[in-house]
C-alpha cells in the first residue's frame, strides 16, 4: 500500500487484469438499434457509449463477438436509444442470451417505432434518439471495438428538451434519467446542481 496524502492508503490494482470491477464508476445506459441481415431489428444496452466530441459524433465500444458490431459494419447505420429510468428491466432483457436460431426472444417485449434517416427502429417510451451513419470502426482495443457514428438526426421527448438554463433542475427531476453504475448497479437521476465551473472558463 502506497501513502502518497496524509491518512489515505491507496490499493496497488495488479494491470495485468482489467481494473473496471475493481471500483464503482458511472455510465450511461443506452439501446444500440441494428438491423439483422434477416432484415429483423436487433436491439443491445451498451454503457460504455457516448458522444464522441462537442460535434455530432456518438461512439460506443463492442466487441466483434455481438450481432450489433457485424451488423453495423454490414449495414454502415445503427440507432441509438436513451431508455428511460421505468425501462430498466426491458433495457436489461435485450442483453438475453440467444437461443434456438440464434435469436432473442426477450426483444419482442420492446416496443419500437422506425427511424426516419437510417434503416432501423428506436424504443418507444425512451426520451433521447439519435440516428447514426457509420464514419469508421477501430479495431484491437484487446478484444474490443470503437464504433464511431455520425449523427444524421435526432430527436427528443419534449419532457426532456432543454429550453432555458433556468429550468434545468425542475428538468431533471419531471424527466429523471437512467444511469448504469458499473459493476452491476444502476441509479435514477432526480436532483442535479448546477456544477461550479470556474470564471472564464473556455470549453
Ligand atoms: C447493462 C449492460 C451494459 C452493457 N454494456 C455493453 C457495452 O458497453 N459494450 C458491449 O460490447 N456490450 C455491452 N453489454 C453486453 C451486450 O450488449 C449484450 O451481450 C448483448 O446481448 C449483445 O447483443 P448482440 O449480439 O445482439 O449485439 C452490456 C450489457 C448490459 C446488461
Amino acid at each position: 500500500m502506497n501513502s502518497p496524502t496524509p491518512g489515505q492508503h491507496l490499493v496497488e490494482l495488479d494491470v495485468s487484469q482489467p481494473v473496471w470491477d475493481r471500483f464503482f464508476w458511472v455510465a450511461p445506459l443506452v439501446l444500440i438499434g441494428t438491423r439483422e441481415p434477416d432484415g429483423s431489428h436487433n436491439l443491445a444496452p451498451k454503457h460504455m457509449a457516448m458522444p464522441m466530441g462537442w460535434e455530432n459524433y456518438f461512439c460506443f465500444v463492442c466487441t466483434p463477438r455481438h450481432h450489433t458490431y457485424s451488423n453495423t459494419r454490414r449495414d454502415g447505420v445503427f440507432t441509438v436509444s436513451y431508455p428511460r429510468p421505468d425501462q430498466l428491466v426491458l433495457t436489461s432483457l435485450a442483453a438475453s442470451p440467444r437461443c434456438g436460431e440464434d435469436d432473442k426472444p426477450a426483444l419482442s417485449v420492446l416496443p419500437v417505432f422506425p427511424a426516419k434517416k437510417v434503416a432501423g427502429v428506436l424504443v418507444e417510451g425512451g426520451y433521447m434518439f439519435l440516428e447514426c451513419e457509420l464514419d469508421r470502426i477501430i479495431d484491437d482495443f484487446g478484444v474490443n471495438s470503437l464504433i464511431i457514428g455520425r449523427i444524421v438526426a435526432a430527436r427528443v421527448a419534449e419532457d426532456s428538451e432543454r429550453i432555458h438554463e433556468g429550468g434545468d433542475q425542475a428538468l431533471i427531476h419531471n424527466a429523471p434519467l437512467l444511469t448504469y453504475i458499473h459493476p452491476g448497479r444502476f441509479a435514477i437521476i432526480d436532483n442535479s446542481l448546477t456544477f461550479p465551473f470556474p470564471a472564464g472558463m473556455k470549453k
